[in-house]
């Protein structure tokens, strides 16, 4: 027998912590290409991943790692952004164009590989490049792992709603032409509800998704806002909404009749089935509470109890009026981390090392070529700074130390002090340039998000990539840095990866900095984006084994 060890022993020390501790991996392929697709009555190519609109539901659970080869049949460039997974020191995953990779070029493909650590809900998947992701989009489902349970009762049943918006034209001639003028680009022809607007006056036949469910059951919906540049009501007729989750973090649970979801946020809602049976309306519609032109058309969808003819009526319900701020913060205001024993909110309390005003907003400035804007274009910025996107993603011009591809004096604060959310200044013009924040390993950020009158004071959805963070508060008016903080929320504020700075207010958020690499944050309309409302974090290494960029893939692409 000798000094074999028992089998069990090698089995239970050197294999079990292994298994227990690492999940699975998953494959995933991702085929970009052009697809004939009928929708608002009219037929036209779009581009999707796998011919699907919305595309393709990527399941995983916590601790998988998943592959994603992505291959591009299109004309276009392309990259796909996995929204709020947190990419621990693989930015090279992470998506966007020019940020941390040089887009996948025609007849290119490239490997997205991650691991999800510590994260599980509800996310999506988005191109992050022109103005794709109007129809390459998806659905990112992240299950707890094996034999952990939901904090809240489990559902019979979970269903995907993934909300977006449709234009009629090929969404790139939309965006080009507005370029071209200096003006907005137009609005959405209609909402969708997982790639159906519903019967719409211009289009009666079109039937509209439709979600079968049994009686005096409970049901997941995982809500997605997939669209470019509205924020929607979400609701459905006869029922109440119990909130469980955003962005991938849980919070405690409460009940509403709407609920309200910016472009690349996410809300999972328990939904009880205590009608008995009936059809009742679905409803997405616009929040805005600007004089902003919007999309006016209401998407409808139908829950359909078991055993109810399909020839009966269904129970209507009337959406929020556009303008319904107060129905938008009943919702905002609610949320709160679940900040339990096992999900405690780890917000940064003490020490701030960096404490960031960014006003976000719009401005003017000149452009000889733009006739319909009479020599001048709509542009944004954050701290008057309009981003100009670089040759070379910034993480590659970062990690291969490539000189003159940015600079690293993104400004903390205003360069110029005004009135934020008053008539604002005579002049208009922004700054262009292609400037980060620099961040050391684990620092503590705190930052204001002040909404700006020019032009227009608007609500932003200001998304971050590679970390989640606290809204630790909010307010109408200009922040102020001495009264406002004493009002914090350090406790149990919601944790989430893009949160909305109201119309003429502001919102401050607190995230540790421990994730290195190269972190763009934007307004997530995309309209915003295009016009320069974006922004980078640059978190240099730690000095710890496990605080470093990993090094690039092989196949990532070149530009
Ligand atoms: Cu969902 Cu940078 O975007």
């Amino acid at each position: 027998m000798g000094m074999a060890w028992p089998r069990y022993f090698i089995l239970t020390v050197f294999f079990l912590p292994a298994m227990v501790q690492a999940g699975i991996v998953r494959h995933y392929k991702f085929n970009v290409e052009m697809t004939n697709t009928t929708r608002m009555c009219s037929t036209k190519p779009i581009v999707t991943v796998n011919g699907k609109f919305p595309g393709p539901t990527i399941y995983a659970r916590e601790d998988d790692t998943v592959l994603i080869k992505v291959v591009n049949h299109v004309k276009y460039n392309v990259s796909i952004h996995w929204h709020g997974i947190r990419q621990l020191r693989t930015g090279w995953a992470d998506g966007p164009a020019y940020i941390t990779q040089c887009p996948i070029q025609p007849g290119q493909s490239y490997v997205y590989n991650f691991t999800i650590t510590g994260q599980r809900g509800t996310l999506l998947w988005h191109a992050h490049i022109l103005w794709l992701r109007a129809t390459v989009h998806g659905a990112l489902v992240i299950l707890p792992k094996l034999g952990v349970p939901y904090p809240f009762p489990k559902p019979q049943r979970e269903v995907v709603v993934v909300l977006a918006e449709w234009w009629k034209s090929d969404t790139e001639d939309v965006i080009n032409e507005a370029t071209k003028s200096g003006l907005a680009p137009n609005v959405s022809d209609a909402h969708t509800i997982n790639g159906h607007p519903g019967p719409t006056s211009s289009c009666v036949k079109h039937g509209g998704f439709n979600l079968n469910v049994e009686g005096g059951k409970t049901y997941l919906l995982r809500i997605i806002n997939a669209g470019l540049n509205e924020e929607l009501f979400f609701k459905i007729a006869g029922h109440k909404l119990t909130v469980v989750e955003v962005d991938a973090t849980y919070v405690k649970p409460f009940k509403i009749d709407s609920i309200v979801i910016a472009p690349g946020q996410t809300t999972n809602v328990l939904l009880t089935t205590d009608q008995g049976s009936g059809k009742y309306m679905m409803a997405a519609s616009t929040f805005m509470d600007a004089p902003i032109a919007v999309d006016n058309l209401t998407a409808t969808a139908t829950l359909h109890y078991t055993g109810t003819l399909a020839t009966s009526p269904t129970t209507l319900t009337t959406p929020p009026p556009k303008n319904a701020t107060s129905i938008a913060n009943n919702f905002i205001d609610s949320l709160k981390a679940l900040n339990s024993i096992k999900y405690p909110a780890k917000v940064p309390k003490n020490t701030v090392d960096h404490s960031l005003l960014f006003t976000v907003g719009l401005g003017i400035n000149p452009c000889p070529t733009c006739k319909a804007g009479n020599g001048s274009r709509v542009v944004a910025s954050i701290n008057n700074v309009t981003f100009v996107m670089p040759t070379i993603s910034l993480l590659q011009a970062h990690f291969f130390n490539i000189k003159g591809i940015f600079t690293t004096d993104f400004p903390g604060n205003p360069p110029n002090v005004f009135n934020y959310t008053g008539p604002g200044p005579t002049n208009l013009q922004t700054t262009n340039g292609t400037k980060v924040y620099r961040l050391s390993y684990n620092d503590t950020v705190q930052v204001v998000l002040q909404d700006t009158g020019i032009i227009a004071q608007e609500n932003h959805p200001v998304h971050l990539h590679g970390f989640n963070f606290f809204v630790v508060g909010k307010g109408l008016g200009n922040y102020n840095s001495s009264k406002d903080p004493t009002k914090f929320n350090l406790v149990d504020p919601v944790e989430r990866n893009t949160v909305s700075v109201p119309s003429g207010g502001w919102v401050a958020i607190r995230f540790q900095a421990d994730n290195p690499g190269v972190w763009f944050m934007h307004c997530h309309l995309e309209v915003h984006t295009t016009w320069g409302l974006k922004m980078a974090f640059l978190v240099d290494n730690g000095k710890g084994p496990n605080e470093s960029i990993l090094s690039p893939p092989k196949d990532l692409p070149k530009c």
